[in-house]
């Protein structure tokens, strides 16, 4: 059966249905897509509406229906759904009443254009995450990736620079050579100021050619500093979005440095941009630990009846580098730990581990129980904070220096670059326990970890076993984020023998024993999810609000105050004033412990 053809406008907006009940026949199950009921009458044209996202595919359902999805290309499900009744396509060629679209063969493609192409983090994970996902065969067909950036430079120039940089997991593996050349072709630069809207303009231009007429979506990775964000994203949006794909941004933080200024970061980028079409990336979301600790407590019975006040004592969520600011000193001098560390990464790691069982794994589903636990946090006591700022120290002939040694940096900075904090929430599951946050840098070691303490057993028979300090025979569950991705969980057991001697063991998940296959660089799964649509790991705008909420009375009270941080020497386990942080609730930091 032909298809009786239905004109489509493109523009937004349109308010001329001549379908005039058309809300009764919007699809409940999936508002993307229209039905035309065999029973009504057939109508000769029908207008519908739908913004520059959106691209309309018709069909003729079995029945006589017609039904039209305007989709974004990157959601299979109505057209699955259709597909099951359905007799024919329109195939959009034959269509010629739908104007405004390029007809192709169907496929679509995805251009990638990495703002800020020349900078740091672009050379160093965002070219090499997708320099991986090609290889694994997960970026789409047809896709192509543009380098956008200030400087001058040619194509060859950036594939070289890309080159050299792409130093990743992959390197080491079959046909590596072959596939990165193959890569590099697919890579391509264009050089423009950043609130442009003219050098868009010119980049939507050679998009286009590069994108033969197909259905495009369009993806830009903002990796600028955050003063010119409003600048490209209303440059981006109004001169090189998408005209029948979608269009998203992805940001990287800081998404402003309080409230204030994050609600206002936000209010400007939803002048140009849907919050569907908005990623806030926090990498740590995409390392494979925390991305596992929703299976790990929900899938298996023995942890989350745990789970809660009853069991568990205190949680802590550690965060050490071994290095300092070094050539990062000019950004983090404005931010500090709190702000680069704790109100982010740690900050989302704490509403994974404690958030209550989503209704689904739908990105709204746990994004709506991350929320949830945030707002239910006590505010932070500035007493509850304590701040540490590393000198410079001298060791084996070596010397490593103070980090207002740091050219960037001003000598009298009292920016924290150590800080531990003591965190509640109070709600029926968490009343009472200390989550303790600890971030530093210039530390002794590079970790990031989740340690969970559980409390003592009552009546423990083997009490005179452990001698006076019964913290020290309680169960200790460790979530080892990095390096050397592990969960392992502290037991008490029997030392083998005749005797009656007990230690402390470990029942010990280390990946890389386990598992052969690298684990994937975080940002090549936030990519991923991010081309394929998948929100999950990426902050809502009311997740960051209140994330805001918490942190910014107590930043403000320690800047006003203009707290002096206890200073610690380079390469050190931090200031002390972090153990009596701790033992002020009755808390032993795990990473210090005698068996680390
Ligand atoms: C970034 C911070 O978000 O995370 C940096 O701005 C920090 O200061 C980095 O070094 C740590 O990330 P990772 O993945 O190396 O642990």
């Amino acid at each position: 059966m032909a298809a009786t053809p239905i004109s489509v406008s493109s523009h937004c907006c349109s308010s001329s249905s001549p379908y005039p009940n058309l809300s009764s026949i919007w699809s409940r199950q999936n508002p993307n897509y229209f039905i035309f009921p065999a029973t009504s009458p057939k109508p000769k044209s029908a207008s519908l509406q739908f913004n520059s996202n959106a691209f309309p595919t018709v069909v003729s359902m079995q029945d006589g229906s017609l039904a039209a999805t305007v989709a974004g290309l990157q959601n299979e499900a109505p057209l699955k759904k259709l597909k099951d009744g359905l007799t024919s396509v329109t195939p959009p060629k034959e269509n010629t009443q739908i104007s405004n679209f390029v007809v192709n063969d169907g496929k679509s493609t995805t251009s990638i254009t990495v703002v800020g192409a020349s900078g740091d983090l672009a050379k160093k994970k965002i070219f090499p995450a997708l320099f991986a996902l090609y290889y694994e065969d997960c970026l789409p067909e047809h896709f192509t990736i543009f380098g956008y950036a200030r400087s001058k430079m040619t194509d060859a120039e950036l594939r070289n620079m890309v080159s050299k940089t792409l130093t990743c997991r992959i390197d080491k593996r079959e046909n590596c050579d072959e596939k990165m050349e193959q890569f590099l072709q697919r890579c391509f630069y264009h050089s423009g100021q950043y609130d442009s809207q003219e050098n868009f303009a010119e980049l939507d231009k050679i998009l286009k050619e590069h994108e033969a007429g197909r259905i495009s979506n369009r993806l830009f990775y903002l990796s600028i500093p955050p003063n010119i964000f409003v600048d490209a994203v209303k440059c981006a949006s109004l001169s090189a979005s998408a005209s029948a794909g979608w269009t998203r941004v992805i940001v990287e933080k800081p998404f402003g440095r309080d409230s204030e200024s994050s609600a206002a970061l936000t209010k400007s980028l939803k002048q140009y941009l849907n919050e569907d079409q908005i990623f806030r990336i926090d990498h740590y979301l995409g390392k494979e630990l925390v991305e596992n600790l929703s299976v790990l407590r929900f899938s298996n019975l023995i942890f989350e009846p745990l789970w809660s006040r009853q069991y568990i004592r205190n949680v802590q969520l550690i965060f050490s580098e071994d290095f300092g600011t070094e050539g990062r000193g000019g950004y983090f001098d404005h931010y500090g730990i709190m702000r680069d560390i704790m109100q982010n990464h740690l900050l989302q790691i704490l509403a994974l581990f404690a958030m209550e069982t989503p209704v689904s794994l739908d990105a709204e589903d746990i994004r709506n129980e991350k929320v949830k636990v945030l707002r239910s946090m006590r505010p932070i006591r500035v007493d509850d904070v304590i701040i540490g700022q590393y000198k410079s120290h001298t060791k084996g002939g070596d010397s490593y220096p103070g980090y207002t040694d740091d050219k960037t940096v001003l000598k009298d900075s009292l920016t924290p670059t150590f800080a531990a904090a003591a965190l509640f929430i109070d709600n029926a599951r968490w009343d009472g326990v200390p989550f303790l946050m600890k971030a530093g840098k210039a530390l002794h070691d590079k970790r990031a970890e989740i340690r969970v303490q559980f409390r003592h057993v009552p009546g423990n028979l083997y009490n005179r076993n452990f001698g006076t300090d019964l913290d020290l025979a309680t169960n200790e569950l460790v979530i080892r984020v990095q390096p050397d991705e592990a969960i392992y969980l502290k037991i008490n057991n029997k030392v083998p023998g005749l005797g009656m001697r007990l230690d402390r063991s470990n029942l010990n998940l280390l990946y890389k024993a386990r598992y052969s296959k690298e684990i994937p660089d975080a940002y090549e799964r936030l990519l991923l999810d991010a081309v394929e649509g998948e929100r999950r790991l990426f902050i809502r705008s009311d997740e960051l609000d209140a994330a805001w909420a918490l942190f910014t009375p107590v930043l403000k009270d320690l800047e006003e105050k203009k707290k002096i941080p206890e200073y610690y020497p380079y390469g050190s386990r931090g200031p002390v004033g972090a153990h009596y942080l701790a033992a002020r609730y009755n808390v032993k930091w795990g990473d210090l412990g005698v068996d680390e």
